[in-house]
């Protein structure tokens, strides 16, 4: 998560970002590489989605034997008739414009197939005028 934040905040300084972590460390069993990709991407989307001066934020919680991670955005949001196809490959709400912003429409669905294959989830929350997506995964065994 910080080096996914550093990153950002690097080469978007005009998307402010505040990173929220609890006071321990959380245990997971994951691919690092994997994971980061996870963040970056969402980290990305709401940076290119949205307009500059949105504020961003990284959180990350424990919660029945999960960890969740929150990548959210006060930016212009996503339509509700949109949402249950955002994880589609391919699909992006304003064809145009995110053809312009150089995306694909994969981002959503390769960060989908990449934390169900760590056993987790990945769900997106948010009015229109925010969007939050967020990133289940289970603790380890041993943390639980
Ligand atoms: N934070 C966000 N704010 C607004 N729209 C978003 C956000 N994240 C994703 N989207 C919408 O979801 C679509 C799919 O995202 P993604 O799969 O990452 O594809 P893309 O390559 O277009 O970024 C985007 O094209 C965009 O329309
Ligand atoms: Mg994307």
């Amino acid at each position: 998560m910080r080096q996914a934040a550093d990153a950002l905040r690097a080469g978007r300084p005009d998307r402010p970002l505040t990173v929220t972590t609890g006071p321990g460390a959380v245990r997971l069993r994951l691919d690092p590489q994997r994971i980061r990709q996870v963040l970056d991407n969402l980290l990305t989307n709401a940076a290119v989605h949205t307009p500059p001066g949105t504020k961003v934020t990284l959180a990350v919680s424990v919660l029945a034997g999960c960890a969740r991670v929150t990548v959210a955005d006060t930016g212009p949001g996503i339509p509700p008739a949109d949402r249950h196809r955002i994880f589609d490959r391919f699909y992006r709400v304003d064809k145009a414009r995110s053809r312009d912003r150089g995306g694909s429409g994969l981002g959503l669905a390769v960060a989908n197939s990449l934390v169900e294959a760590h056993g987790g989830t990945i769900e997106l929350s948010g009015e229109p005028g925010a969007t939050a997506f967020t990133v289940t995964l289970p603790l380890r065994p041993d943390a639980r």
